[in-house]
């Protein structure tokens, strides 16, 4: 590892320590609305079940990972099983059926049709105050929501570090894909990616039972295997004992040391497929280009600037929406942040989530 200066004492790292988990515990939704969301996802299985026949509704992303702010939206994802003989819905068709179900609906507010986006969603607001995105036979983003839930069950300190850096992110207006910064899904990736390196966490998709082969298990084209079952994970992998000695108030600052000053934007991949990283020229992810899609949808632009590989869609840069702009506004962020938490711990995780305007 490198010399690092500006490392605080343990001291420091103790008092962010504190302060960080006093703010997770403000940010974590109550369990009221935990309960409104379960009624929720019930009402919309009832909606689908009503409207398609045979239908299943999930939640992913934060809801069903476990690492959701308060007052987060929610993601569902409905799954039909289309009869024998039965002619499949296509994305389009679902968006509109179910929009147009829903717009009927006394209980449903501002229900918007997105059917040529690149991926096709309902969203919508319910009046019990949740806001909701509703998308279509995403096998995949099912299964990258138990991967994250299964790191954030193998640590204690994965969920506070995630929640102070979705906080950090929201306020320094560097959490939305749309702009040009990163998703919430891609700041997780990037935190999972810092603690495997320290040790902290293991490779869920190179962790295998005995000593056999990493198996494929195949969804939509891509191997969805990973280690599941957490509460074996001690049989086949430890953290290592330095890792072990580490703060959330520790690790939050060499999240935000190692992107700001130590990952290589200009050729590294982050991998948490790989445990590692990867260079860009491997992934041939070299030069921009515009993707074309089928069916009159907008094309996609594909950036190379910030480079995050999905764990499972590998042709996927979770870190695509990131241009020379935002990435300058980002990397600024992260060096803010480290000076932040290097120099006086006391009321350093309040200053760093101080909003941006
Ligand atoms: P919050 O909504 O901020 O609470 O975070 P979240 O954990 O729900 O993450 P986010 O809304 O960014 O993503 C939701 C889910 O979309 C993820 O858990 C993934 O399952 C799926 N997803 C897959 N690929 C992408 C991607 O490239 N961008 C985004 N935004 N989501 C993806
Ligand atoms: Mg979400």
């Amino acid at each position: 590892r490198k010399y690092d200066p500006y490392r605080p004492s343990i001291q420091t790292f103790d008092l962010i320590t504190r302060d960080a988990s006093f703010l997770c515990a403000e940010l974590l939704p109550n369990p009221a609305e935990e309960t409104r969301k379960l009624a929720l996802l019930q009402r919309l299985s009832e909606i689908s079940a009503e409207t398609f026949g045979d239908a299943e509704v999930l939640p992913f992303g934060s809801s069903g990972n476990g690492l959701a702010l308060a007052n987060a939206d929610m993601d569902v994802c409905v799954f039909l099983n289309a009869k024998e003989g039965e002619e499949e819905v296509s994305p389009a068709e679902f968006v509109e059926r179910i929009g147009d179900r829903l717009e009927k609906e006394p209980d449903f507010e501002n229900v918007l049709q997105l059917r040529k986006a690149r991926v096709p969603i309902v969203k919508l607001n319910h009046i019990n105050g949740i806001a909701c995105d509703i998308g279509y036979q995403n096998d995949l983003a099912i299964w990258n929501t138990r991967l994250l839930r299964a790191y954030c069950k193998a640590d204690r300190r994965v969920r506070d570090i995630v929640v102070i850096v979705k906080q950090w992110a929201k306020k320094r207006r560097i959490n939305n894909p749309y702009t040009g910064s990163l998703s919430s899904y891609a700041y997780v990736l990037l935190v999972i990616h810092v603690l495997q390196r320290r040790g902290v966490l293991p490779n869920l998709q190179a962790t295998v039972e005995g000593n056999g082969q990493v198996p494929f298990w195949d969804c939509q084209g891509f191997n969805r295997y990973f280690f599941e079952d957490i509460s074996r994970l001690s049989r086949y992998w430890q953290p290592t004992p330095e890792s072990l000695k580490q703060s959330v108030g520790e690790l939050l600052y060499e999240f935000f040391r190692y992107f700001a000053s130590e990952f290589r934007y200009a050729t590294h991949v982050v991998s948490i497929r790989k445990g590692g990283l990867l260079t860009k020229e491997m992934k041939e992810w070299t030069k921009d280009h515009t993707q074309a899609q089928a069916d009159s949808k907008p094309n996609v632009k594909n950036r190379y600037l910030f480079c995050i590989e999905d764990p499972f869609e590998l042709d996927h840069n979770v870190g695509r929406p990131v241009d020379r702009y935002s990435l300058f506004t980002i990397r600024g962020e992260f060096m803010r942040a480290a000076k932040i938490l290097s120099k006086n711990g006391d009321g350093a995780i309040a200053r760093l989530c101080v909003e941006r305007h």
